[in-house]
């Protein structure tokens, strides 16, 4: 009898220690050091093996395209192993008018005189040479891709203080200003070519971080879209940190908002959740905030509270107690507090429960580009 109660006694301790074991081998094994044994031979330059808090959930990968850029030359992607010609073609050009300018740049509309052609030039003021090159290397990725804007040359002249790159024209203004609303087939059909551009750009492992309706330009006649402003995307790989500080305040997802740094394209896809929401509601821009901590109070407002508060708990995010006393316990809102008089042809169910997919705090479970692109929404957009 004795030496049955041992013997049990015995199982149970290794039945408990293998438990404990799995659990420690869990804590122990997060998803970078899986990755990182599956692919040693990865440049340790790119990725952070430290950091404060070694656990599991805290980090997370991209669901899609995680590896797109690991088979490329480093001078595919590194800015230090890039060098590029700066055409002296500026005087084949002629300049007309203003088509718009942004943090970085005036655009114009130019005559290509060789050609006849009517392009773009973007001219590059106090724009860092870091930041050319990244453009460019996202650029050449990323080259005839959907509704992606098409890039010519990067010029100068003896005489031009700054570069000047050049694009073909997309004819139209950009989403927001172009029209006041949209009919609901106009809806799905620009944003069916955003979320192409989108699925694209990422299958190339590039990360745009700054859509926007200033970054999007569309044609009303020819009802076609154009994404353009490459100049903060990124390389995606797996755990790499990124600077917080991109985006534009109103579409900035809330990884950012929190300062998780490991984000990855799913970023993009908050952004263009944006745009979903200032077309259905004709409301620009969608999340009117006037700094970060009210733009979380608009999400939260929107999302409902609870939903935020799952999504820190699964990354362990802590946040200052500053910013969590002033939000309010809240439901996320109804599609009755949604539809106004302007747009319940426009709010539907299907509308709604897409925007809910894009708009969602958990990068992990935003809908990917594609995935979205698979979305009933667009059913009838899908195979035109
Ligand atoms: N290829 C283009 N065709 C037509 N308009 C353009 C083109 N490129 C830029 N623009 C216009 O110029 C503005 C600024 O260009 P953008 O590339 O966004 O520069 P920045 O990096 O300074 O924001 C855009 O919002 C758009 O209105
Ligand atoms: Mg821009």
């Amino acid at each position: 009898m004795k030496i049955i109660k041992f013997s049990l006694l015995i199982l149970c301790i290794f039945i408990i220690c293998k438990l404990a074991s799995v659990n420690l081998h869990d804590k122990e094994s997060p998803d970078m050091i899986r990755y990182l044994k599956n692919n040693p031979n990865e440049p340790d330059n790119i990725f952070r093996l430290y950091r404060r808090d070694f656990c599991a959930k805290a980090f997370s990968r991209s669901r899609v395209y995680p590896n797109a850029n690991l088979k490329k030359r480093k001078s595919e992607y590194d800015i230090k192993h890039f060098s590029y010609q700066l055409n002296d073609t500026l005087d084949d050009y002629l300049l007309k008018e203003k088509l718009g300018s942004g943090r970085f740049s005036i655009v114009y509309k130019a005559l290509h005189q060789p050609t006849g052609e009517t392009r773009a030039i973007k001219i590059l003021v106090d724009t860092s040479e870091r930041k050319i090159k990244r453009e460019l290397l996202a650029l050449n990725q990323i080259q005839g891709g959907p509704n992606v804007i098409k890039f010519y040359e990067i010029i100068s002249n003896k005489s031009s203080k700054y570069p000047s790159m050049v694009f073909e024209l997309a004819e139209g203004l950009p989403i927001h200003k172009s029209q006041k609303s949209y009919t609901e087939f106009e809806i799905k059909n620009y944003m069916y070519q955003i979320l192409q551009a989108l699925d694209h750009a990422h299958s190339k492992g590039i990360m745009h971080r700054d859509i926007k309706g200033g970054n999007i330009v569309v044609d009303t006649e020819k009802k076609q879209l154009k994404v353009l402003d490459w100049g903060i995307s990124e390389f995606y790989f797996p755990y790499k940190e990124y600077d917080h500080h991109v985006a534009t305040l109103y579409y900035m997802p809330p990884e950012l908002l929190v300062r998780v740094k490991d984000y990855d394209y799913s970023l993009d896809i908050w952004m263009a959740g944006c745009v979903l929401g200032e077309m259905l509601l004709s409301k620009h821009p969608f999340f009117k905030a006037k700094d970060e901590r009210h733009l979380l109070k608009l999400m939260t407002k929107f999302l409902g509270t609870q939903e935020f508060y799952k999504y820190l708990k699964k990354y362990r995010i802590e946040l200052n107690y500053d910013w969590i006393k002033k939000i309010k316990i809240r439901e996320p809102l109804a599609r009755s507090d949604i539809i106004n008089e302007r747009n319940p042809h426009l709010v539907t169910d299907t509308a709604l429960d897409l925007l809910f997919k894009l708009l969602v705090f958990d990068k992990e479970k935003r809908l990917t580009a594609r995935e979205a692109m698979e979305h009933q929404y667009f059913d009838e957009i899908r195979n035109l």
